[in-house]
């Protein structure tokens, strides 16, 4: 297994440590929480269930025998674990690179606490080396990417891509955010835009970083 990889592991099983019996659990997106899950699946019969942020969670969710609960069904989550693309050293980050990024941004802003876990790979000074995803409505796709354009952004359409929401990603290269509060509510105002990928008014509350880091 690669650093990598090893980093995502350690940081999913750290992250299982927080799972309190009896609750139910947010779950994100990606490679890094299908380790989360992996382990979660050992405490199935512990919790009542995990509200998930993608098909493709829900379908991993599924196979492990792990409840899948509607978010308007539960109450507020305790716990949201996720996956991120980028983090800074004060727990803003990048996600949606797995296209997931609407739904984590819902589960994160009704979590209690969001932990974010990722390998070392992930963490940057300041955010937009990864390109930065942005899910729009599609008959929006060329008025929002001459706005980002004009933002200093290139964006690029993720052809092929239709989000589970029904939409599509644009994904805005070279571009830096030294400041992503501002940078995630001007591009949340321009028109036909979902979602953007910058978690920064609601970053993460503890970052878990490989075997034995953390923000
Ligand atoms: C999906 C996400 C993921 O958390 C992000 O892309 C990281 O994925 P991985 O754990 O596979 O590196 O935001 O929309």
């Amino acid at each position: 297994m690669s650093a990598a990889e090893d980093g995502k592991r350690a940081a999913a099983e750290r992250a299982l440590a927080q799972v309190e019996d009896g609750t139910v659990v947010g779950v994100g997106t990606g490679s890094t929480v299908r380790y989360f899950i992996e382990g979660l699946a050992r405490r199935r019969d512990d919790i009542q269930g995990a509200v998930s942020s993608s098909q493709a969670s829900t379908e991993l969710l599924e196979h492990h025998g792990i409840p899948v609960l509607d978010l308007n069904a539960v109450g507020p989550i305790g716990l949201y674990v996720d996956g991120a693309d980028e983090c800074d050293g004060q727990r803003r980050l990048i996600k949606g690179g797995g296209g997931a990024l609407t739904r984590e941004k819902i589960i994160a802003a009704a979590a209690e606490r969001f932990v974010c876990i990722i390998d070392p790979g992930k963490r940057v000074d300041v955010l937009g080396r990864f390109p930065l995803p942005v899910e729009v409505i599609p008959m929006a796709r060329s008025h929002v990417g001459r706005q980002l354009l004009a933002m200093g952004g290139q964006p690029v359409w993720r052809q092929g891509v239709v989000t589970d929401n029904g939409n599509w990603i644009l994904d805005v290269h070279n571009c830096r955010f030294p400041d992503p509060a501002d940078s995630e509510t001007k591009i949340n105002q321009i028109a036909g835009v979902v979602t953007v990928g910058l978690f920064a008014l609601r970053p993460a509350d503890q970052v878990l970083i490989g075997a034995d880091g953390s923000l």
